[in-house]
């Protein structure tokens, strides 16, 4: 499978904004080899939707209610959204951390954005907390467990997997550093053999990526981690040129 590399713009960008820099990815992006979506703001789903057609590109939600429809002031599914999407992300940290989704609520969402025909990107990853009293892989298997429970077996042909660690998301602060290599490497091959062992062959049909700082200066380092198929960009995707010097530090084979 092509790597995945995944904008996601958060609640940033006008409209006119979204749709400039979407066309201008879709411009200079090269999409031979790698998977490229945008997750803009969701009220510009469709806007985007019509900006990437014929391009390429794949249009991804950030997130949206568990349920199909109903009495829920406010909110949209993704059976709204999937006309105009290709992918969803569930789980996102800011999602479990800033909103209190929960691994249930997280794996009721994967559920419903596959029913609704999207592809899913699972995003689990540890806080800093977690991580130093060693409970980081415990953590990372529970989030990922609860959405495999939950899906059907032949659904895990629709997923994807980005680990995130909490600590190292920059929050639009550039600062951040991203994992190490090391750290990154050894969470990448424990998820993937916690998939194999749960999935058996079909585990690679399900990519991992990696999220969290990433930037033009690092991603090489970081794409040539092995287990890395991808990666899941917020503070450097904000600038089209920016992600498109990530997507260029793709290896191509
Ligand atoms: P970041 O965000 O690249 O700004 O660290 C990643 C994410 O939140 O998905």
């Amino acid at each position: 499978m092509n790597p995945l590399v995944i904008a996601n713009w958060k609640m940033h960008k006008s409209v006119e904004e979204s749709v400039r820099d979407a066309a201008r990815i879709a411009e200079l992006a090269d999409v031979r080899h790698i998977d490229v979506g945008i997750a803009p703001s969701i009220v510009w789903q469709k806007a985007i939707h019509g900006t990437l057609h014929g391009t390429g590109l794949l249009t991804v939600v950030q997130d949206a209610h568990s349920e199909p429809s109903g009495a829920y002031t406010g909110a949209v599914s993704f059976d709204q959204l999937a006309p105009f999407s290709d992918m969803a992300l569930v789980g996102h940290s800011e999602r479990r951390h800033v909103f209190g989704d929960s691994d249930e609520l997280v794996a009721l969402k994967a559920q419903a954005a596959q029913r609704a025909g999207l592809r899913v990107v699972l995003c689990v990853g540890e806080t800093r907390e977690e991580r130093e009293v060693g409970d980081g892989e415990s953590v990372v298997r529970a989030q990922i467990a609860s959405v495999l429970d939950a899906v059907d077996a032949n659904a895990v042909e629709m997923l994807d997997v980005a680990y995130e660690p909490v600590w190292a998301i920059s929050g639009g602060d550039a600062s951040v550093e991203p994992a190490t290599t090391d750290a990154i490497a050894a969470m990448h091959s424990f998820i993937r053999s916690f998939l194999r062992e749960r999935v058996g062959e079909s585990h690679d049909r399900i990519r991992v990526l990696y999220g969290g700082s990433v930037k033009p200066e690092n991603a090489m380092e970081i794409f040539a981690v092995s287990d890395v198929q991808g990666a899941l960009v917020g503070g450097a995707s904000l600038d089209p040129e920016s992600f498109v010097q990530i997507l260029e530090a793709v290896p191509t084979c």
